[in-house]
């Protein structure tokens, strides 16, 4: 079998970086289309080789297509989705439109896969943060149940689309030229600064990113209980994004056992030497698939607790190729077409 695939945010960073791992993972591609806003048409994006037009996305974008790669911003997917569905089309969306929505499955391959099994048409592709973390406690929490996570991220300029990363250049610029870097995108400066995370604080004083980070992973691992906190904190890093994090287990875990358990674990690559002082870093894991982690290491304050830091590129596991993922056991589980 093969697929029409479009793709909604062809023109972004993720939809980029969806384009390449729809040619590079050789996903049954039989139609790509590519779909932005009306400021794009015209222009055209490559795909195995081929010259592909980008369009206006339209009432009629969604007929006769399987799968839709959603990346265009949370008001872009609430929009279209209801057509995209209505056209018997499955949505896999990356924005947080639905995220906690009880009819969608938000899904990290690598750790709730079944999930998927019932869905009503739309899928919702975790944030990108909580993608990261998950593959890597994952694996921990089905050796050793965890009651407490606590969370400090490091995030990229990726995380606020390509506009964003190329904001941060141009303040890098000038900057060294001794001018004032302009501000667009982001609140305040990123480049020679960092900030926390700009979306906003709620009444408990926790922004829409930390927020994210609790409720998705409690709804990832199917733990409504999971008691969780984070601080999330945007670093001038263009496309990787680092977290520090500290479990409390149930009952002690050994580090060596910790470390055995993540050699082998999927998606993720065990990057741990301390005699070399060298673990995981955003220039390291940028442009590559598996989230890398280490600095794994006993909680001094606490008997049960391990510290543990990663990294993982935020446009591929974090967005785009954990989207290309879920197509990918769509397919597997025979879960698409059901139009036909
Ligand atoms: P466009 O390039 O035409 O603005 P990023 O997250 O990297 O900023 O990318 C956002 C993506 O979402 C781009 O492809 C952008 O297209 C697309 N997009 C933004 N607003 C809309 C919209 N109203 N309708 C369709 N696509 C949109």
């Amino acid at each position: 079998n093969s697929y029409r695939v479009a793709i909604l945010g062809a023109t972004g960073a993720v939809g980029a970086e969806l384009i390449e791992l729809l040619e590079s993972r050789n996903f049954p591609v039989v139609e790509l289309k590519l779909l932005a806003s009306p400021r794009s048409a015209g222009t055209s994006l490559t795909f195995r080789g081929e010259t592909l037009p980008v369009e206006a996305v339209s009432e009629t974008s969604f007929d006769h297509v399987d799968i839709v790669l959603a990346s265009a911003g949370g008001a872009t997917s609430k929009l279209w989705a209801s057509k995209i569905v209505a056209a018997g089309a499955v949505m896999i969306d990356n924005s947080s439109a639905f995220r906690m929505n009880p009819d969608v499955p938000l899904v990290v391959p690598e750790v709730n896969p079944e999930a998927l099994n019932h869905h009503k048409g739309i899928i919702a592709n975790p944030n990108c943060t909580t993608i990261l973390m998950t593959v890597a406690v994952w694996p921990l929490y089905q050796v050793q149940p965890i009651r407490r996570m606590v969370v400090a991220t490091y995030q990229s300029a990726s995380g606020a689309g390509a506009r964003a990363m190329e904001e941060v250049k141009q303040q890098t610029l000038a900057i060294l030229q001794g001018e004032t870097p302009k501000t667009e995108i982001f609140p305040y400066p990123l480049a020679f600064n960092l900030f926390p995370h700009n979306t906003p604080i709620n009444e408990l004083g926790y922004c829409e990113e930390e927020m994210k980070m609790i409720n998705e992973t409690r709804k990832i691992f199917g733990v409504s209980d999971l008691m969780i906190s984070a601080t999330c904190v945007r670093v001038p890093v263009l496309r990787a994004h680092s977290e520090a994090v500290n479990l409390e287990f149930e009952q002690p875990l050994s580090v060596e056992k910790a470390r055995h358990i993540l050699s082998t674990a999927p998606g993720v690559e065990l990057v741990d030497d301390p005699k070399a002082n060298y673990f995981p870093m955003p220039i390291d894991a940028s442009g590559r698939d598996p989230v890398l982690v280490g600095r794994i290491r006993q909680d001094l304050s606490h008997p049960c607790g391990l510290e543990l830091w990663l990294c993982g590129d935020q446009i591929r596991k974090g967005a785009a190729l954990n989207a290309v993922q879920i197509a990918e056991l769509l397919v597997e589980k025979q879960l698409l077409g059901l139009r036909r």
